[in-house]
């Protein structure tokens, strides 16, 4: 099993019976739209029935709010589920990762058999693609995450094109992991799914599990030309998306209020980390786009003796130790509510200031 944050379980058995914040998974700190309860309340009587197999009322809603049509859609049981239909229905030979990045790419294309190139981002320079360092040839099938996850580094749409005359010349299928991109401000966001008119070998991922803050209960979508979301959808279980995710999902999709309330809400909290997690000297923090921001760590307590530092306190981030790439210096913790981000910077300051 790979690790990931947000094991709230395992982080019981080690420190002890703690309410613990979370700074580990990037979830949506305003928690989900409030509708979403209320549907689940108003359907758990439909747990008797089986669900809709192809979730019409999430994918009218998605068509809508994303500009595609419901042809264009799958749902999944979270993205994830879909990473791993899509390596099962490619088989690629041959892959092509851009570490560090979130390592269910690999795993699904590990799953299948394929053999993977990795190329490292540049902590240098950001950890911002470098365009020179894709080397396509013979690569069935490239990952690109936007924003990346753990780094919060960000593709322009310049630099999409860029990378799509690239894919186009050697044939290769992209994928777009774009799970974080509604926590992008506004007018930086850019949608890549638009591209499918001139290249159908591109499949765009979108989780709901992040912003809508609902990981528990599971729900995430792609977006492809209509004949591959066709093939996936015969290769794929039929019930994958139950009752309980599809009711959250259309109150979730129903409250635009809420996504300009979060896009703020993470902003703020944002900058006001950045800014003063910079006055701990041994602290580099990379900004980046999203919900979470990439720390490294230039001095002691460090890796797992952070880690367990911090629990004791209370407060779980996640080590980015296992992330290709990077290294035990680097920790990764989600954007939250004003109150917990300063806990979790007093709590910082504590410790390494008092070593
Ligand atoms: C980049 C990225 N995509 C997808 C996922 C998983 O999304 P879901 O919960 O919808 O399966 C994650 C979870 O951490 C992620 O980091």
């Amino acid at each position: 099993m790979a690790v990931h944050g947000g094991d709230l379980r395992a982080a019981r058995e080690k420190y002890g019976d703690l309410d613990f914040i979370d700074f580990s998974a990037n979830i949506n700190p305003l928690g989900p739209p409030r509708g979403v309860f209320e549907a689940i309340d108003k359907n758990i009587a439909k747990i008797i029935h089986y669900p809709d197999p192809n979730g019409w009322g999430v994918k009218t809603l998605l068509g809508d709010k994303l500009g595609v049509a419901t042809e264009q859609l799958i749902l999944g049981n979270g993205a994830v589920e879909l990473v791993y239909l899509l390596a099962h229905a490619l088989k690629p030979r041959t892959a092509f990762v851009l570490e560090p990045t979130f390592s269910e790419y690999s795993r699904a294309l590990k799953a299948v058999g394929c053999q993977i190139r990795h190329t490292y981002l540049n902590p240098l320079r950001g950890f911002e693609l470098d365009i020179n360092d894709l080397e396509l040839a013979d690569c069935d099938i490239l990952f690109l995450c936007n924003p990346n996850n753990p780094t919060g580094s960000f593709m322009s749409e310049e630099d999409f094109v860029r990378i799509l005359d690239l894919v186009k010349k050697h044939g290769t299928f992209l994928v777009l992991d774009e799970s974080f991109m509604d926590f992008v401000a506004l007018n930086k966001q850019w949608r890549s799914f638009r591209y499918l008119r001139e290249y159908d070998k591109l499949f765009v991922l979108y989780s709901l599990t992040k912003f809508y803050a609902i990981p528990g209960l599971r729900l995430g979508c792609g977006i492809g030309s209509p004949e591959f979301i066709r093939t996936l959808g015969g290769m794929k279980d039929p019930w994958n998306v139950n009752n309980l995710a599809l009711a959250a999902g259309e109150a979730a999709l129903g409250d635009a209020a809420y996504s300009e309330m979060t896009r703020q809400c993470i902003e703020t909290e944002r900058e006001f980390l950045i800014n003063d997690l910079k006055k701990i000297a041994q602290l580099k923090v990379f900004p980046g786009f999203a919900n979470f921001l990439l720390i490294e760590n230039l001095g002691e307590p460090n890796g797992e003796r952070l880690v367990d530092a911090l629990a004791n306190k209370g407060i779980l981030i996640r080590n980015c130790g296992n992330f290709p790439g990077l290294g035990e210096n680097y920790f990764r913790i989600a954007v939250k509510d004003h109150l917990s981000n300063i806990k979790l910077v007093s709590g910082l300051k504590e410790i390494l200031t008092n070593t």
